[in-house]
């Protein structure tokens, strides 16, 4: 049974283009895969404790020797982490990414334009970012979606004409996309 654990993370909502389209794939990848398993994580719902000194020495203390105070601390990154991992076997020695054998799709909606060819480019931050993190982890299997310039949705451009393309990129992404997670 494949899982997909669809991640949105846009402040926006009912306004919001990566949401449109995770929320498409979600649909599509459904329909592709009727024995599949959805996880949904909303990280703008989800609040997120700073790292600080009390953090890091609950992670640095043996589990059997935490105290509750510890494990409360830690149970937010703890069921994070589950979703990410779920059945996945350990390595030993690090630093080696232990979330092997999963592919992720990334949705992304930028105001603006940042395609390698354009002028731009050198601050597509999010891209090269999202690759280098997720490959540390093990996820090297990634697939970049973007729907660049929804700036001028603002600027009263038809939403459905400006989303229609990457809706079907997404759709057909999520057809054709096989194995575990996204
Ligand atoms: C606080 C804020 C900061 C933003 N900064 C940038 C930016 O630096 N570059 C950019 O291309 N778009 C920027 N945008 C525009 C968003 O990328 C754009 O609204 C995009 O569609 C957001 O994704 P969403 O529609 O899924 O929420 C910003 C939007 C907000 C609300």
């Amino acid at each position: 049974m494949s899982t997909l654990l669809h991640i949105d993370s846009s402040p926006l909502y009912g306004r919001s283009v990566s949401r449109e389209l995770t929320a498409a794939f979600v649909t599509q990848w459904k329909a592709s895969h009727l024995d599949g398993r959805v996880i949904d994580r909303d990280l703008n719902a989800t609040a997120m404790p700073p790292i600080n000194a009390e953090w890091v020495g609950a992670v640095y203390t043996p589990e059997q020797a935490r105290t509750p105070q510890q494990r409360k601390l830690l149970s937010l990154s703890d069921s994070l982490l589950a979703e990410l991992e779920q059945a996945d076997a350990y390595g030993e020695k690090g630093p080696k990414g232990l979330i092997t054998g999963k592919k992720a799709t990334f949705i992304i909606a930028t105001g603006g334009i940042y395609d390698a060819q354009t002028q731009m480019a050198s601050f597509n931050f999010v891209e090269p970012y999202l690759r280098s993190v997720f490959g540390f982890l093990g996820v090297t299997d990634a697939t970049f979606l973007t729907a660049g310039g929804t700036s001028v949705l603002n600027q009263g451009h038809d939403r459905n004409a400006f989303l229609a393309p990457h809706r079907q990129a997404v759709q057909t992404h999520a057809q054709t996309f096989q194995g575990g997670h996204a």
